[in-house]
């Protein structure tokens, strides 16, 4: 690319993390190292709450799903997640959910990383599960129920078998490839050697037997997944999949007949399956557990819920993972995704910068005849 006064290419200042990229930072660092280092991240983050400007996240609805953006910040770094949520997705051979997010300096607003999360959203949100999990259910817990084996089930299983020390997961999904999916997955992966499953016939036949209950169905609808006859004394439920208005997994009563913990609750209310609940039903934010202010669970047979919705704090945490390890391992591109000018009020001279490429632009959109690659 020609070079004049205004712009300079080599100093690009922002690391683009593609799949692939996530992909290989994984394989470089191992899968159990990096979900180990996420739950370190997370449980710092959570316990620094009052340091971090919140809010809930701003989502744009349409009949077949959501797009929502979450932003969170704190003095130092800026975050920010776009991410969807479409159930009827995989039926076109696309996700259910598809993330990117960007991590950014607070002093200057200058993006230093920007990243795939579809990924990084399942790592984060199984390991966030395993997190609240380990402080909440009983810990000698080891039998799951999944309900719902689509593309986040893996790694909730994974997350569940090295934090919580589950060993056996009793599996449902309406479409039982996403089982059959399930089980070859993990047992190909050789990452969970002695775990075993048993495939059911329903969620009431799941349930039977399962310390701890995860529940990720994509579905917008109000479902109920979960009935009050299906609890037993001191089951923890894991509920992720109910994380939109009109999007719920838990019947009312399962929530009447439980102690919930939420990550933020104006979120919650507004999202999870608490949206089912007066506003002045209980909830405890789980941060307020991990630092001890609040009390988690106070007998064996309590049955605990965890309303999760997802929360823009959980991708910061692995938005600084990513950056850390990337630095770390020498991978992922520099970009110029936003220009560096010799001259920073003199933006106007990018244009002579780009007209010196000798661009032309054909049916397929912008072809560039000698720029070179960044
Ligand atoms: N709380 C969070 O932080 C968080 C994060 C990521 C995803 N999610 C939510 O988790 C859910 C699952 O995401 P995914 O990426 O695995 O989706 P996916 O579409 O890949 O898998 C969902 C699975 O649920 C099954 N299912 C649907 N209705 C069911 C029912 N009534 N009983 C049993 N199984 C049923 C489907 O057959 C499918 O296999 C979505 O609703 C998503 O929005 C939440």
């Amino acid at each position: 690319m020609t070079q004049n006064k205004s712009f300079q290419q080599g100093n690009a200042s922002t690391r683009l993390m593609t799949a692939q990229s996530v992909v290989q930072l994984l394989h470089a660092v191992g899968i159990k190292t990096f979900m180990a280092q996420l739950v370190e991240n997370l449980t710092a983050d959570f316990l620094s709450w009052n340091s971090f400007d919140k809010s809930a996240r701003v989502a744009n609805h349409s009949s077949l799903g959501v797009i929502e953006l979450m932003p969170v910040a704190n003095g130092t770094d800026y975050s920010f997640k776009y991410v969807n949520g479409h159930p009827k997705n995989t039926a076109v051979g696309l996700p259910t959910v598809m993330a990117f997010g960007v991590l950014a300096n607070v002093a200057s607003g200058q993006p230093r990383l920007i990243s795939e999360l579809t990924l990084a959203t399942a790592l984060r949100t199984a390991a966030m599960s395993a997190l609240v999990a380990c402080k909440l259910a009983r810990p000698n817990s080891r039998v799951m129920a999944i309900i719902g084996n689509g593309a986040q089930s893996e790694f909730q299983a994974l997350a569940f078998y090295w934090h919580m020390g589950i060993r056996h997961l009793r599996l449902y999904d309406i479409d039982s490839r996403a089982t059959d999916k399930l089980i070859d997955n993990l047992q190909r992966s050789q990452l969970v050697p002695d775990m075993t499953y048993s495939r059911c016939a329903n969620t009431l036949e799941a349930v039977q037997g399962a310390h701890i209950v995860t529940t990720i169905t994509a579905d917008k609808t109000n479902a109920t997944i979960i009935t009050a006859d299906m609890l037993s004394a001191g089951m923890h439920i894991n509920a992720v999949g109910g994380d939109c208005p009109g999007k719920t997994e838990l019947a009312s009563e399962v929530l009447l007949n439980s102690t919930v913990f939420v990550e933020y609750e104006p979120q919650t209310r507004l999202e999870g399956d608490l949206q089912q609940m007066p506003s002045d039903f209980w909830v405890t934010e789980f941060w307020q557990v991990l630092n001890g202010s609040a009390r988690g669970r106070t007998s064996d047979q309590e049955i605990t819920v965890f309303d999760s919705v997802g929360f823009a704090l959980e991708d910061y945490s692995v938005l600084r993972l990513i950056e850390k390890q990337a630095r770390a391992h020498q991978i992922g591109q520099a970009i110029a995704l936003v220009p560096t000018l010799v001259n920073p009020k003199n933006l106007f001279g990018l244009l002579e910068a780009v007209a010196e490429q000798s661009v032309e632009i054909d049916s397929s959109g912008l072809k560039s005849r000698n720029a070179q690659p960044q």
